[in-house]
């Protein structure tokens, strides 16, 4: 339970490299077990969600060695395949290890995820559709127990294009009778990700980032090497910080079509955009317009991504007129208006999600708390330019998915410190 102080005032200026994303690692780690052997994965990030994927995988009898941003696992002894509901309430995206047992022993006992403060979580996506691939869910007090003699490969419909779901459902056909089309896939670069990494060690999967993603069943994997994609969420807040802060940044190690609809908002909002795809470099620095958007919308990839929401609300809390974020993808993904209403920012909750940001021409340092990951960035971006000092709680959520933000916005000029 520690604590984020941030000095404003100070422009952003400098240059940074972006690691490895953590919504690519978490699925990936999940199929480090398929191989029974060793994946040598590189740029990993060091957060506490990849540790929590890790102490799965060592109850899964999997070992790993992790230096700097090298993670060897070794998945030749994995044997058990009950996930400790402790585990699971810790991270709720454990679920995608369900896809990799299923596929690996026929057999996999774990406890619903659960909601969280963004909303329900459902996973009726993943269950109904393992269910198409042969696999009988029992469901007792809340715990999955889900058998499978064989996974037979299907055509499955998504009607909404779940990201988790996605993931299990590829996870769970690698070994499959036949093959498995999944239809209305999320298209999400993250996937993309695990599907290289699946395919480097010898499954065989087609049309990922496409309307249909075919995995045709193999029998046998091999040994892998894999560099994660860089995170673009975390390239997209350092650069609406940048932005918030009039400074100027130069972000390496990016991949800037990941990127394109945060570019094009910042745009929008007219800011200047260099990008250097060859070099996988992006520049921002700022022309003073302070633009509002009379409408922000969240939407699947490669729409405007709903984990980028909280930070451009930040963004347009100083920016000159009337601004409206619709979150379309969770139900309760504004939980960080109560905190920069604290910070002097003129916000309304409207209806179904959307909230209404009238600019403001300054904000005010105060103690505020961050209550999930995105909501806890944006106070951090809002700190930055709030007079005064800004004290940001609940530091648990923002370590789920930034390595060392303090060490990020010191490089860049930011004056942030931590204390637990
Ligand atoms: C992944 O969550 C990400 N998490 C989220 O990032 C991200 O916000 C989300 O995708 C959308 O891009 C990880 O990858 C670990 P979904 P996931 O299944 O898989 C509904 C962050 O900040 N739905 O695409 O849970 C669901 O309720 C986190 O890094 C069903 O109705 O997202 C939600 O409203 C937050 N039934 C919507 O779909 C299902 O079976 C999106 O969920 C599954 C989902």
């Amino acid at each position: 339970m520690g604590e984020f102080n941030i000095t404003g005032g100070h422009k952003l200026h400098g240059e940074l490299k972006i690691l490895g994303a953590k919504n690519s690692i978490l699925p990936i780690l999940a199929g480090t077990i398929l191989n029974k052997g060793e994946s040598i994965i590189s740029n990993v990030p060091r957060l506490s969600d990849t540790f929590i994927a890790l102490e799965i995988l060592e109850h899964l009898d999997c070992t790993y060695t992790f230096e700097k941003d090298i993670l060897i696992i070794n998945s030749s002894n994995v044997s058990n395949n009950v996930i400790p509901i402790d585990l699971v309430q810790k991270m709720r995206s454990s679920i995608i290890f369900l896809g990799s047992l299923i596929s690996l022993f026929g057999y996999c006992k774990i406890c619903y995820p659960g909601g969280c403060k963004l909303g329900k979580r459902p996973i009726d996506l993943h269950l109904d559709n393992l269910k198409k691939l042969g696999v009988t869910i029992l469901e007792v007090d809340d715990i999955l127990i889900c058998t499978a003699n064989k996974i037979i490969g299907a055509d499955l419909n998504l009607t909404f294009p779940s990201v988790g779901a996605t993931e299990n459902l590829i996870l769970a056909s690698v070994f499959c009778l036949g093959e498995t089309n999944i239809i209305n896939p999320a298209k999400e670069p993250e996937i993309i990700d695990l599907v290289h990494f699946l395919n480097s060690m010898g499954c065989n999967i087609q049309g990922v980032g496409t309307n249909c993603i075919t995995i045709k069943g193999v029998s046998s994997l091999y040994n892998c090497e894999h560099k994660v994609v860089s995170d673009r969420i975390v390239a997209g807040t350092y650069l609406v910080a940048a932005a918030i802060t009039d400074g100027s940044i130069l972000l390496d190690n990016v991949n800037i079509s990941y990127l394109q609809s945060t570019l094009d908002v910042l745009n929008q909002l007219g800011y200047y955009i260099r990008s250097y795809e060859k070099d996988n470099k992006v520049f921002i620095t700022t022309q003073n317009k302070k633009l509002s958007l009379p409408l922000l919308e969240t939407k699947p990839y490669p729409g405007f991504p709903t984990d980028m929401q909280s930070q451009f609300m930040a963004l347009l809390c100083v920016s000159n007129g009337v601004s409206t974020i619709k979150e379309t993808l969770f139900e309760s993904r504004n939980m960080n208006v109560s905190e920069l209403n604290k910070l002097g920012a003129n916000i309304i909750i409207g209806e179904n999600q959307t909230s209404i940001i009238t600019g403001v021409n300054n904000l005010v340092g105060n103690t505020v708390y961050a209550k999930d990951l995105r909501g806890g960035a944006s106070l951090i971006i809002a700190g930055l330019v709030a007079s005064g000092v800004t004290t940001v709680k609940n530091s648990e959520h923002i370590e789920r998915g930034y390595e060392d933000i303090t060490r990020d916005l010191t490089i860049l000029n930011g004056n942030i410190t931590y204390s637990n």
